[in-house]
């Protein structure tokens, strides 16, 4: 019968401990998971040597009284015995598992499969659906595809002239300072010069999806009519409302004589769309490096239609995007003529908006996985 060995274990390791104790150990450990029949034992094992306060973790507690000559080798030997033991137990706890499965299967004693059991039924008419946050990404890719958008996709990991410089952040203008940046780390096996883009920039995550705007623009002259959609990372504090990747939607048009009516029509139209018949919009002004003028846009809060409620904590508007007219800086680094061409952009938070649209009210509940959440949408 198998029996954890902890106490002996312990007081064996902490009078000296020597190869030869560690050798003994790793026998009688590996000689006692061998013997193990069922998974109340291999609970007990994983309890007696595995845990926090395990035989192993207290051997590796004990090698502080070693003498330094013999730390490193004991420390390897100790390294190599948990990572055997480990892997043992892993193997036995897979072998318990598959027993279950099949003991739980069709299969009968002799592992022949019982035709004659009736089939497990598959529930059919309840496959899974598209989770909130993709569903209200793509109502909004659909409503501009109908108004005549593309939709265009870039990189995660970008440089920083894509996510910054081009988009006329000067480089240490405070503005980067509201997109708090996670940068990538080169690893000493790249090839030269591939850590860093151009004009040895550092590469990041991109802190948002304008950047594509610049890729796009970069290789499809106008008239671009285009929607990029995307994942962004930013090193904010994991919070009810913020979390350190969301998605965002950048929305670019440039032509010849493209105005601001023409950005305040289509996001209009835009919010009917997705908000409903009776939504109306306000611009303020705000500012963006890449956008002259700028605008943070609100919308009438579809909740209370205006009159203040909770959700829009009585003010009757939500803000849901930043938008403006590009600027010629940002023309020009894309190789685009500001003197023939004029563009507006905009950017919106996916996260945000559904959260809006649902009435959530913390975003860590999107990415949680638990059913109870997801079958509401
Ligand atoms: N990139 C901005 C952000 O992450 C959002 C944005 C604002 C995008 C204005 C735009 C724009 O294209 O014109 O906060």
């Amino acid at each position: 019968m198998f029996n954890s060995g902890a106490i002996w274990v312990r007081r064996a390791f902490s009078l000296a401990m020597t190869l030869n104790e560690i050798f003994l150990i790793r026998e009688k450990l590996l000689a006692d998971l061998d013997q193990i029949k069922g998974t109340d034992e291999l609970e007990a094992f994983k309890l007696a040597h595995l845990t926090r306060k395990g035989t192993i973790a207290a051997m590796f507690d004990d090698l502080r009284a070693v003498p330094k000559e013999e730390k490193p080798q004991a420390g390897k030997e100790l390294n190599q015995l948990r990572q055997l033991v480990e892997e043992r137990f892993t193997e036995k706890e897979s072998t318990f598992a598959a027993r279950r499965m099949s003991d739980h299967s069709m299969a009968a004693p002799g592992g022949v499969i019982d035709l004659t059991m009736p089939a497990r039924t598959v529930p059919v008419n309840a496959p899974g659906h598209e989770h909130p946050l993709m569903k209200t990404l793509n109502e909004m890719i659909a409503i501009f595809e109908r108004m005549g958008f593309a939709v265009e996709y870039g990189p995660e990991i970008e440089d920083d002239e894509h996510n910054f410089g081009k988009l006329n952040f000067p480089a240490d203008h405070p503005a980067r300072d509201m997109q708090d940046t996670f940068f990538v780390k080169p690893s000493a096996e790249w090839p030269k010069g591939a850590a860093a883009g151009p004009r040895h920039a550092p590469l990041l995550l991109r802190t948002h999806t304008s950047p594509v705007q610049i890729r796009l623009m970069e290789r499809q002259k106008p008239p671009i009519r285009a929607i990029m959609p995307g994942r962004v990372y930013r090193n904010e504090a994991a919070s009810a409302r913020a979390g350190v990747a969301f998605f965002m939607m950048e929305g670019l048009v440039v032509d010849m004589g493209v105005s601001m009516a023409d950005l305040k029509g289509i996001l209009l139209s835009f919010a009917r769309q997705f908000f409903g018949n009776d939504a109306k919009i306000r611009l303020r002004p705000s500012f963006f490096p890449f956008t002259e003028p700028s605008a943070e846009v609100d919308v009438s809060c579809f909740i209370c239609g205006g009159q203040g409620c909770r959700v829009c904590k009585n003010s009757g508007w939500l803000e849901i995007l930043g938008a403006g007219m590009v600027h010629p800086n940002v023309l020009t680094a894309s190789g685009i003529d500001p003197q023939v061409y004029s563009g507006y952009a905009f950017g919106i938070g996916i996260d945000r908006t559904a959260m809006m649209r649902y009435g959530v009210s913390d975003i860590r509940d999107f990415f949680e996985g638990d059913y109870r959440f997801l079958e509401q949408f």
